[in-house]
């Protein structure tokens, strides 16, 4: 990994820049139809989008773990394919199955370093922090099919960070998790965003869209991208949401309902704003 990368600097690495990605499963329709997709480094993304939209396909696509049928991905502005990258790229996958395969949770996490001969102290160290952070010690030693939902999301996404890399592809990393381990996992992002990682969410929940990213890439049901923008344009759109069958975060619906102008996106921007509004009168 090379920290020059990371985003701190002032000029921007790109550090995924898809083309005209297409993409149909054999017996299926079109998924993904014409999709350009640039992420500079350091930036937070979110792939939003409602169920059957393509969100996971695009993040396949964009992790290398599926190939388009028509356009190109490159990886820090350069023409390789993403098997060359595979230490600087950590994908989630929607399914935490696909990263629980050894006889204990400990491997799993441990498996990523072991892979790019990462030195077995320096694995054990992350697995510590990591297994600390996300309230798995106490299971690190059980098989990985003995572990709860939200316990198998938790080390599937421990197993992801565990190679330390420069880029996360997240597909619905919060669904199961509870909340105190939710606002563990968003800590634990803004702290990777904080040291110039590029994290890209997929998620159908806008309520969640606020806490990972500052730009929103809008998937409709035709598999193209319907809308595109800051977080702040994207939802409060609260007709383009619905359009793409999605309802407005809580807050922001609220908000609009109220008849309040210039909506919150937050609880926090929320009481602000009534606050505002009650020192006003
Ligand atoms: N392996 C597959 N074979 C055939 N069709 C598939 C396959 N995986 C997904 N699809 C179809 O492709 C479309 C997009 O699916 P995808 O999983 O990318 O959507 P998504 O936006 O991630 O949805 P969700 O919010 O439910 O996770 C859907 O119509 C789905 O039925
Ligand atoms: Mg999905």
């Amino acid at each position: 990994m090379s920290d020059g990368d990371r985003g701190n600097g002032s000029d921007r690495t790109t550090v995924i820049d898809a083309d005209g990605l297409a993409y149909r499963y054999r017996d299926g329709g079109v998924v993904i139809d014409g999709i350009d997709v640039t992420v500079e480094a350091g930036e937070r993304v979110a792939v939003l989008g409602p169920n059957g939209a393509g969100k996971s396909t695009l993040l396949l696509l964009l992790g290398g773990l599926l190939e388009p049928d028509a356009g190109t991905v490159r990886y820090f502005e350069r023409d390789q394919p993403a098997d060359a990258v595979r230490d600087r790229l950590g994908v989630l996958t929607q399914d935490p199955g696909e990263y629980l395969f050894n006889p204990t949770v400990r491997e799993d996490i441990e498996y990523g370093p072991s892979q790019l001969g990462v030195p077995q102290s320096v694995a054990d160290e992350r697995v510590a922090a990591l297994a600390d952070r996300f309230d798995l010690s106490h299971l690190l030693d059980r098989p990985p099919f003995r572990l709860s939902g939200g316990e198998q999301r938790r080390a599937a996404i421990a197993s992801v960070l565990s190679v330390d890399p420069d880029v996360l592809l997240l597909d619905e990393p919060l669904s199961n998790v509870d909340g105190d381990n939710e606002a563990e996992l968003l800590g634990l992002l803004d702290d990777l965003s904080a040291d110039g990682v590029t994290v890209v969410t997929s998620t159908p929940d806008t309520d969640l869209v606020p806490r990972v990213a500052d730009r929103v890439l809008l998937l409709g049901r035709d598999g193209t991208v319907v809308a595109t923008g800051s977080t702040r344009a994207v939802l409060t759109d609260t007709e383009g949401l619905r359009d793409a069958g999605l309802a407005p975060p809580t807050v922001v619906d609220l908000f609009d309902r109220a008849g309040f102008d210039d909506l919150p996106l937050t609880v926090p921007e929320g009481v602000d704003r009534i606050e505002q509004g009650s020192d006003g009168h």
